[in-house]
């Protein structure tokens, strides 16, 4: 059974702003009838305010509580807020979701994404950059693009294939297409590994820091301390001072602290050297 915060079965038990929109200015659709659910969202917009919204849903009580309060959510707001809300901000305005149900979130955040697109001149940033994952489709079963998958990642830090099934069902029914969802959760984070990188400057900005307001405190507990001497590509050249240097053990433990400290900030392919 799962665990609803009150907002959900409010949402469910009185969904607010259900129904169609004759003359809307904007539709947009997510889910399919075959996939187990459906939404439908009708926008009116004036001088770029959404000034009415509804939904039509076919499916379970997360997806209408998220398709009711997302109405909730967007109306009265202008097109540029709209366009920043994500299923998480769905979620998060209901108290939470299980992590089963999240995928009736990113529904709402599909059809809202959807219905803007189809208004006029939004476009996504990432369809802008990367077009050709918009329409292509990972998951045959559940008919959901790695678009979908990609903006899935990035709002919700999603890490594993499980995680990505929750979110967006992709992979939950026959699983042939876990592999290419562990290969998009691979593509996106070496991606933002890259974005991440340091330039040389920043780099030894970086290390002359963490050195100073990390490890040389640590070690002056105990009486040592430690300078940045060289930096050469991943090479940390350092000397060790006082009763750090004094002892071959404590050397070695202390050399492991500093590398791993670094480490963990920077990259793994660090090595420390002690001259
Ligand atoms: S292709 Fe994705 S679960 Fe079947």
């Amino acid at each position: 059974m799962w665990d609803y915060s009150e907002k959900v079965m409010d949402h469910y038990r009185n969904p607010r702003n259900v129904g169609k929109i004759d003359d809307a200015d904007a539709v947009g659709n997510a889910g399919s009838l075959s996939c187990g659910d459906q939404l439908k969202i009708y926008l009116k917009i004036k001088d770029n305010i959404v000034t009415d919204a509804k939904f039509q849903t076919f499916g379970c009580g997360s997806a209408v509580a998220s398709s009711s309060i997302l109405t909730e959510m967007i109306i009265g707001k202008s097109v540029d807020e709209v366009r920043k809300i994500t299923n998480k901000d769905i979620a998060d305005e209901l108290g939470g979701l299980p992590p089963e149900k999240m995928h009736c979130s990113v529904m709402g955040y599909e059809a809202l994404e959807d219905a803007l697109k189809n208004w006029g001149d939004y476009q996504d940033l990432d369809d802008l950059r990367e077009p050709e994952k918009a329409q292509k489709i990972v998951c045959t079963c559940f008919n959901v693009t790695e678009n979908v998958i990609w903006d899935a990642i990035k709002q919700n830090g999603l890490k594993t294939v499980e995680e990505v099934t929750n979110y967006t069902k992709a992979g939950g029914a026959c699983g042939k297409c876990k592999g290419l969802i562990q290969d998009i959760i691979n593509t996106y984070y070496e991606k933002e590994k890259s974005e991440q990188k340091l330039s040389p400057t920043q780099r030894i900005l970086k290390i002359n820091n963490i050195i100073e307001t990390q490890i040389s405190p640590e070690l002056q507990k105990d009486g040592g301390d430690i300078n940045l001497v060289d930096i050469q590509d991943n090479k940390i050249y350092v000397k060790l001072h006082g009763k750090c240097s004094s002892c071959k053990n404590a050397t070695l433990t202390i050399k492991r602290f500093v590398e791993q400290t670094l480490k963990t900030a920077l990259d793994e392919d660090i090595e420390v050297i002690d001259v």
